[in-house]
């Protein structure tokens, strides 16, 4: 079938929007028609070059949608059902889905290959040349096919957009706080960077009881909005927090430091460190540029004062059980979803919409399909 989606075929380049020709699902995948996509910052990063991807791709790994079409012998889903993309694929027979970490199944290492999870392409160009989509996704398209694997049955009754959050943004932020910071009641916790993930990061640390959230960004948009998913103090940077979560804890420092801002750099990991008390964590979610080595560290207080730095990928959680329970608080009231989304876009748009972000207007940019 022919469908329209946004196309990036060089570093730098605008995502051009085009109409592009879509086979049938095959075995082990389904035909989603898409409700919603976010527009995450790591879609920046494989147009700016930070993430390296296999050229040229369909953008876009945040969506939702309604399932249209099975290919031969799906019965995970039926016709009509509403789905969630999952930024990392689950097989469910894999030691790590096994253990219940199915943000490590093995089918990520796919994920940066040419192509389906298999290899094969389902997206051409007008031209008949193979488009890969993003994360075996691209949702930045009227029309996604997708492995089951990729895809996760959600409540029938939830608006597009909030469904399109849970796809990466909301569940990595949230589990930054719950599962990897792992805050709890009374914590005192430092969010640096407080875009789509640090808003979900702010959110997972309220419903855990922190008593103290300070947002630090540059942005004062940011500072402002954080403060209404949660946070009770902000700063503008790292260095200028120092102070005042020393006062908040009687000079012992935050429990945990969560980090993620638009691009993680080694130079971030110290203030970091000292933001954080004697046996307390530093969680890096943000994305690095590819070839980062260097962060620097204070070694000896590092082992000294018995600290952790854990990286987080996905929240740390199962996307299969995460996704809908994440949903089903944002049905009963805990979860703001709707106030993450600042403005929403056409596909036709998508770079207004990355400019948009790129200039701290959005806590999530979305674009909304018919
Ligand atoms: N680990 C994962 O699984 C995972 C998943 C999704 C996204 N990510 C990454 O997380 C990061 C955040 O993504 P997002 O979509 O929330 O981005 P975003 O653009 O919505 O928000 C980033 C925020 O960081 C702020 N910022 C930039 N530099 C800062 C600094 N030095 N100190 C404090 N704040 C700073 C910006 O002003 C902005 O408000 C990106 O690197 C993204 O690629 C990681
Ligand atoms: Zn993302
Ligand atoms: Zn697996």
């Amino acid at each position: 079938m022919k469908t329209r989606a946004a196309v990036l075929r060089e570093v730098g380049a605008d995502w051009s929007v085009e109409e592009i020709e879509l086979d049938e699902p095959k075995a082990g995948e389904i035909l989603v028609k898409t409700g919603a996509a976010g527009m995450c910052h790591s879609d920046e990063h494989a147009h700016d070059g930070t993430m390296p991807v296999p050229l040229p791709i369909i953008g876009g790994h945040e969506g939702s949608g309604t399932v249209i079409g099975l290919g031969p012998g799906v019965t995970e889903f039926e016709i009509g059902d509403q789905i969630s993309c999952s930024f990392i694929p689950s097989c469910g027979k894999c030691t790590w889905c096994a253990r219940g970490q199915q943000n490590l199944c093995d089918l990520g290492a796919k994920l940066m290959e040419p192509g389906m999870i298999d290899g094969s392409h389902r997206h051409h160009d007008a031209a008949g040349n193979p488009l890969t989509p993003l994360l075996k996704l691209g949702t930045f398209a009227e029309h996604m096919v997708l492995s089951v694997d990729s895809a996760i049955k959600i409540q029938k009754d939830v608006p597009a957009g909030p469904a399109a959050l849970v796809s990466c943004g909301v569940t990595t932020g949230y589990g930054s706080a719950v599962n990897r910071a792992e805050v709890t009641a009374g914590d005192t916790v430092v969010v640096v960077g407080c875009g789509g993930l640090g808003t979900a990061a702010i959110q997972g640390a309220k419903v855990a009881g922190a008593k103290n959230i300070v947002a630090i960004d540059p942005s004062e948009f940011k500072r402002e909005s954080a403060m209404e998913f949660g946070a009770t103090h902000s700063a503008p940077s790292m260095e200028e927090a120092m102070e005042l979560v020393g006062g908040l804890t009687d000079g012992v420092q935050a429990d945990s430091v969560i980090l993620t801002p638009s691009v993680l750099t080694g130079d971030l990991i110290a203030p970091a460190q000292f933001l954080t008390r004697k046996g307390g964590t530093v969680v890096a979610t943000a994305v690095a540029p590819a070839a980062q080595m260097d962060v620097q560290l204070n070694l000896f207080m590092f082992s000294m004062m018995n600290q952790e730095l854990k990286g987080c990928l996905f929240g740390s959680t199962a996307p299969r059980k995460e996704i809908p329970h994440l949903l089903s608080m944002y049905q009963a009231g805990q979860l703001k979803l709707d106030e993450m989304i600042t403005n929403t876009y056409t596909l036709d748009q998508v770079n207004e919409g990355y400019a948009d972000m790129m200039a701290n207007k959005n806590i999530r940019g979305v674009i909304t399909f018919d």
